[in-house]
């Protein structure tokens, strides 16, 4: 990670697929005093994901690259990435897994948020298996993103306990409530510690 340099905010990029809470929990915290983050980008690999509609409100520039049409998709990404000086890139619920060499690319640079309590139950359908396994406490996790998924050094977790009558849905609520206070602290971590 590059040192902060007086009043220098780090230029952010916002990676989502979906509805965007995690997003629009990132761009609030952007707009406090102790940000060390502005967010200037939000892409999405889906055309429908409400986060674009919180990128538009927040007046944030932001695209939609389809990736299944596109060969090109990540090259393109990193040119608009470059062209718009960003240095950090958060991911927010992207469902896309980027290339090895994106990742180099952007090396120590990205992170992501994952609804689990890491290195447990990576992958999808967390809350399910959670569930299904009968386990007492689940989380979720903000990490470094390495070229393995959900493998990347852990930044900070915050564990929540499950209930007996948790659902996956009733789950998946109480641990995203979490992210949205996580995922800001976690920024703040990583940049108080340069
Ligand atoms: C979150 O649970 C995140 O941890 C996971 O996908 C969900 C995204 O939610 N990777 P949102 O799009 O931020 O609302």
């Amino acid at each position: 990670m590059k040192k902060l340099n007086g009043s220098n905010l780090v230029k952010t990029a916002v990676f989502i697929s979906g509805s965007g809470t995690n997003l629009n929990s990132l761009i609030k915290f952007s707009y406090t005093h102790k940000s060390p983050i502005k967010i200037k980008y939000v892409i999405s690999d889906n055309i429908n994901a409400n986060g674009l509609n919180i990128a538009k409100k927040f007046n944030i520039k932001n695209k939609f690259y389809d990736f299944k049409k596109n060969k090109n998709v990540e090259k393109k990404i990193l040119g608009e990435l470059k062209k718009n000086n960003i240095k950090f890139i958060c991911l927010a619920g992207f469902m896309k897994i980027l290339s090895k060499n994106f990742i180099y690319k952007f090396k120590g640079q990205i992170i992501n948020i994952h609804p689990s309590l890491l290195p447990q139950y990576k992958g999808l359908n967390t809350h399910n298996r959670v569930i299904k396994n009968k386990e007492k406490n689940s989380g979720c996790t903000v990490h470094f993103v390495n070229s393995r998924l959900d493998s990347g050094k852990i930044i900070l977790q915050k564990k929540v306990k499950i209930l007996k009558k948790d659902t996956p849905k009733s789950l998946s609520r109480k641990i995203l409530k979490e992210e949205h206070i996580l995922y800001p602290k976690a920024i703040l971590k990583i940049f108080s510690s340069l």
